[in-house]
């Protein structure tokens, strides 16, 4: 049976570059998304960039333009980093759109309707340096329970506690640095606790993770509050209906860009109808999200859904920071590294397969390490991998005319132990253990190797040409099938092994079947090499 499948990665901030952090987790969605397409299941990828918000308001200021022209601009920016490290959304769109304020009012009235709105005056931070309100990613001071430094207005990346931002200590706008004043305003609430319920059922039917439940157990167990969703002018941003100078808080109508972009895909392409995928149990919601905005999705989030008459989603799949060197990715370091960097230098497969292999279900933060990532590439990728392919297409056009023949009698129990894998890795892409699905791949490649080496097609064919082509037809095979397993990694080289190949494009059962007698193209350059000064390089660019 097919499953339906609707996949989004986090909306980037169109505010900024896309860098390795965000590639973490739109790597790992991207390589999830194509293991299912490979699995023939129907699986759409949908995301955006969150366009709103204060930060995004400044910047665009800054830079002296519209916030329109400046998010746009971003977008665009955004959409060919993506696509250069082959990363398939369906659609990338952004939350300012026609489509997320018209769903956005919706929901929100809604809640309004079922009681979940009520208004209170708060006292706020205000910049006077900048005539700002400041909200809570805008102020900082320590945390009011650990005492950390430099933590937000409205939880501790630290100890995890989560309070207001008048709780902070020696607090201190992000704008100016100056100790900020308090005034009054009127705000709106969406009143999470009437919402437990749905939270808390939703949370035992196994939609995360433990250590991700244990959490958000936690984080119900201390009592949901009221969550302030209005901000006051200047906004940049959707305004509340029935208000004059009051804007949704960019955190309200961000997620309901997931839907947005999915309605306004399903408008222009006509492939599906989005009530079918959002309002419908035939498609499985799935969100990859980093372990920072947790709180959002897995308590607001399916509390806006419930309310707005749509289904919660079956998964949301977290993942930890990404470090380099062991560093926290800091611009004074050097240690942030964007995207377009990256590319100047490297190979944007090798990054995919990089993160692949260290890529768990786990929360815990990954680390780029400048020796690992070259030693890692070019042993496992150019040695173990690729190699096979050169070795093998080299041998077929000096001695066979490019044509491979039949799979030797004494070559099966070497495909059938590579083949044998293969219920394994499928349930390791399945959930998310990409680290254990690369070590699988790569003990089949040691298999082929090791196969090839001790059969020595190259010395054979002095004295057999024939029976030489054919060790070279089981080894063919053989890379082959790792070529299948490795294709949601590497989709640009596993594409130029087809055409080497002469095969259309692979699918997982395409491992239920051999090659045999058939013409294979020469060989061309599929990647090099690479050093550590190359690697080096990126950090310091
Ligand atoms: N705009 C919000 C998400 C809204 S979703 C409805 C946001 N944007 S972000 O640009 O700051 O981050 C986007 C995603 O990238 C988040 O899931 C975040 O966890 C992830 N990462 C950002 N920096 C990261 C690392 N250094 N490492 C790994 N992931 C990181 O949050
Ligand atoms: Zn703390």
């Amino acid at each position: 049976m097919t499953r339906k499948i609707l996949v989004t990665s986090a909306l980037p901030y169109a505010n900024g570059s896309i860098h390795l952090g965000h590639l973490v987790e739109h790597i790992q969605t991207d390589i999830f998304v194509r293991f299912q397409r490979l699995m023939g299941n129907q699986c759409y990828y949908m995301c955006a960039d969150d366009a709103h918000g204060t930060a995004i308001m400044l910047s665009a200021e800054k830079s002296k333009q519209k916030p329109e022209d400046y998010i746009y601009n971003i977008r665009k920016e955004h959409i060919q980093d993506f696509k250069a490290f082959n990363i398939s959304h369906d659609h990338y769109y952004s939350t300012h759109s026609e489509e997320n304020r018209i769903l956005s009012e919706e929901i929100y009235l809604k809640a309004k309707q079922s009681g979940a709105i009520t208004t209170k005056e708060i006292k706020q931070y205000y910049c006077e340096q900048t005539n700002l309100f400041l909200s809570d990613r805008f102020i900082k001071g320590r945390c009011p329970k650990c005492h950390e430094e430099d933590q937000y207005g409205d939880a501790c990346e630290k100890c995890f506690h989560t309070y207001d931002a008048t709780e902070l200590k020696e607090p201190y706008s992000v704008y100016s640095g100056k100790k900020p004043v308090i005034k009054n305003s009127i705000h709106y609430f969406f009143k999470l606790s009437n919402f437990k319920d749905i939270i808390n059922n939703w949370l035992q039917e196994g939609h995360v993770t433990d250590p991700v439940k244990n959490k958000l157990q936690e984080w119900l167990d201390v009592g949901l509050k009221d969550w302030d969703i209005s901000r006051d002018a200047p906004y940049f941003g959707f305004r509340i209906p029935e208000e004059t100078n009051k804007y949704f808080y960019v955190w309200l109508d961000a997620p309901i860009g997931y839907i947005s972009t999915t309605k306004n895909w399903c408008d222009t392409t006509k492939k599906e109808s989005f009530e079918r995928i959002w309002k419908s149990k035939e498609y499985e919601i799935h969100h990859f999200i980093g372990k920072d905005i947790l709180y959002f999705h897995t308590l607001f989030w399916p509390a806006l859904l419930h309310v707005g008459g749509y289904q919660l989603p079956q998964k949301v799949n977290v993942h930890g920071f990404l470090t380099v060197n062991n560093e926290k990715m800091s611009k004074s370091r050097g240690t942030f590294i964007l995207a377009k960097s990256y590319l100047k230098k490297l190979n944007p497969e090798f990054l995919r397969y990089y993160y692949a292999s260290k890529l768990t279900s786990a929360i815990d933060d990954l680390d780029f390490s400048t020796k690992d990532f070259t030693n890692k590439i070019n042993s496992d990728v150019l040695g173990k991998v690729i190699n096979i392919c050169s070795r093998l297409s080299a041998i077929i056009h000096k001695y066979g005319e490019g044509n491979i023949s039949t799979i030797p009698s004494g070559a099966k129990n070497m495909l059938e132990s590579i083949r044998s894998h293969r219920k394994k890795i499928e349930n390791f892409y399945e959930t998310l253990e990409f680290s254990k699905a690369m070590k699988e791949i790569m003990i089949c490649a040691d298999i082929a190797n090791q196969f090839i080496d001790s059969e020595a097609p190259w010395s054979v064919a002095k004295s057999d040409t024939k029976y030489a082509i054919e060790i070279c037809t089981a080894g063919i095979n053989a890379c082959r099938y790792i070529m299948i397993y490795l294709k949601p990694v590497l989709p640009n080289i596993v594409e130029g092994v087809e055409a080497l190949l002469n095969n259309a494009p692979y699918k997982w059962n395409d491992l239920d079947t051999t090659i045999e007698t058939q013409s294979i193209k020469t060989y061309h350059h599929l990647a090099s090499r690479i050093t550590l000064e190359e690697v080096e390089h990126i950090i310091n660019m």
